[in-house]
């Protein structure tokens, strides 16, 4: 094995990450009285997917930062993060046929699948002004709010829950998910470097077709687009660039909106925990969702 993989690995695992994914995961089978055994192989599984999908994802968008560091592509560059992305996900897959779960693990390869669909989606619609909310929610529910919806479905069947527990702990995650991205989405435009550990402006630099500037461009005056069309997509635009467009978008209300949308799915998320049993982990997951939504301001 090349040293490549363990030290390439071993940088993005050290330099931490939420964690979320596997938490929801342990969280979820706990629930039902049984968070270790295959669960605790899931959520190892989901982390290491999630970070094969950011290595992935960093080259694609060409990314310099990740969690507050330079991106594993700015130390080892593109060609060792595809393919380190690609031994992680295999060594997801190892210890996801270690648990022989046939179920689960059709749940998370299906998961893998959208994820890729979702991210070459995205792609396609790069730069393309036609792109509308219907797109970009196909497009957040394939690539992010999978992962979670898998994650919350393997942990609850992990844990032995029933099919109405599955089938909450399934929408719940999706809903997370949706949430998730959408906050996200808004951070980007809002967020300071140093809390989001990424660029701020870096989605409008790479002409990403996010819900903020969706929205702005469905409303906007003709001068307000054309401030827009020209900064989407050139990766060289400054800061003040970056902070003109924020300007339009806070205007249009379009970040607000965009947490309105973030929040409206944080609140169908909590109501699919209705039908468990009041418990402390039934609140520890509603307050995940608090967590995730509050990120923005
Ligand atoms: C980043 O996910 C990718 C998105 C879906 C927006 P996280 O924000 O969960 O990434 P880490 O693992 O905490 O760095
Ligand atoms: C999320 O997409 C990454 C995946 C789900 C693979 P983004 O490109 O929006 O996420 P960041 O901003 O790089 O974390
Ligand atoms: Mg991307
Ligand atoms: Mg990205």
């Amino acid at each position: 094995m090349s040293k490549w993989c363990p030290s390439l690995a071993r940088y993005l695992i050290d330099s931490g990450g939420k964690r979320l994914r596997p938490m929801l995961t342990v969280a979820s089978a706990a629930l039902f009285g049984g968070g270790s055994g295959s669960a605790i192989n899931f959520a190892a599984a989901v982390e290491f997917m999630h970070n094969a999908t950011l290595l992935h994802d960093d080259v694609v968008d060409d990314s310099d930062m990740r969690r507050g560091r330079p991106a594993a592509r700015m130390i080892w560059g593109n060609q060792a993060s595809v393919l380190v992305g690609d031994f992680l996900l295999g060594q997801a897959f190892m210890m996801m046929v270690e648990t022989r779960d046939i179920d689960a693990l059709g749940v998370l390869a299906a998961a893998a699948a959208a994820m890729a669909e979702g991210e070459v989606l995205q792609l396609a619609k790069t730069g393309d002004l036609s792109t509308t909310a219907e797109d970009y929610a196909a497009v957040i529910r394939a690539k992010t709010a999978t992962l979670f919806e898998s994650a919350c479905e393997v942990g609850a069947m992990a844990g032995g829950a029933d099919s109405s527990g599955r089938r909450a702990l399934k929408t719940y995650g999706l809903e997370l998910g949706n949430a998730f991205q959408l906050v996200d989405d808004v951070l980007d435009y809002r967020g300071a470097a140093d809390t989001i550990g990424k660029n701020r402006g870096d989605d409008l630099r790479e002409g990403k077709m996010t819900l903020p500037v969706i929205l702005a461009l469905a409303g906007a005056s003709k001068a307000d687009k054309e401030i827009i069309t020209a900064a989407l997509g050139d990766a060289e635009a400054s800061a003040a660039t970056v902070e003109r467009v924020v300007e339009i978008l806070e205007r249009h209300d379009t970040l607000a909106r965009t947490l309105d949308q973030a929040r409206a799915h944080a609140n169908a998320a909590v109501a699919a925990l209705g039908v468990l049993p009041v418990s402390a982990l039934r609140d520890l997951l509603a307050d995940v969702v608090r967590f995730s939504v509050s990120r923005a301001y």
